[in-house]
């Protein structure tokens, strides 16, 4: 009986699969996450400035840089450029990444999710 239950344990323990360690970009997953994003921003064509800026180009643009959007003058003091790491850190948690930015957003804790939205920005050039 005792033994029974050993083999028991081993078995689930070869059958449940081990974490998935691979957090390779998926800009598929990532237009899935984008929905979180679309009440507010649009990328494409004929995106345009809605109740966040457009997002076409936004991996590498600097930040507060889209002509007639008004941002925050914490998001528009802001000195540097959107890296995949500072994109990743704002939408981790936009309001400690940029205290008083007006962008009222809870964040995503999902690391991966990040990287899959960040690769589906980033098929988004300036000019599309
Ligand atoms: C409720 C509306 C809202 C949602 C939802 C939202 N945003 Fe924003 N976003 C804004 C606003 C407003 C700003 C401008 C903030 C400021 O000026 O402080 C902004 C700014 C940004 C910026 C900086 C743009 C620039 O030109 O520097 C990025 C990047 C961004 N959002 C990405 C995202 C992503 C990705 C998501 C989805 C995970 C998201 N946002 C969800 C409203 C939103």
């Amino acid at each position: 009986m005792k033994l029974t239950l050993q083999a028991t344990v081993v078995m689930t323990a070869i059958l449940v699969p081990p974490p998935s360690t691979a957090a390779a970009q998926d800009a598929t997953e990532g237009e899935r996450a984008f929905r979180r994003c679309a009440a507010c921003h649009q990328v494409g064509p004929d995106a345009a400035n809605r109740i966040g800026p457009h997002l076409n180009g936004v991996v590498g643009r600097k930040v507060a840089a889209v002509e007639g959007f008004r941002y925050s003058r914490a998001m528009a003091a802001s000195e540097f450029a959107w890296s995949e790491e500072e994109l990743a850190k704002f939408l981790a948690n936009p309001r400690q990444a940029i205290p008083g930015t007006t962008m009222v957003f809870v964040g995503i804790r999902d690391e991966v999710e990040i990287a899959n939205l960040i690769a589906f920005l980033k098929q988004f050039e300036t000019d599309s």
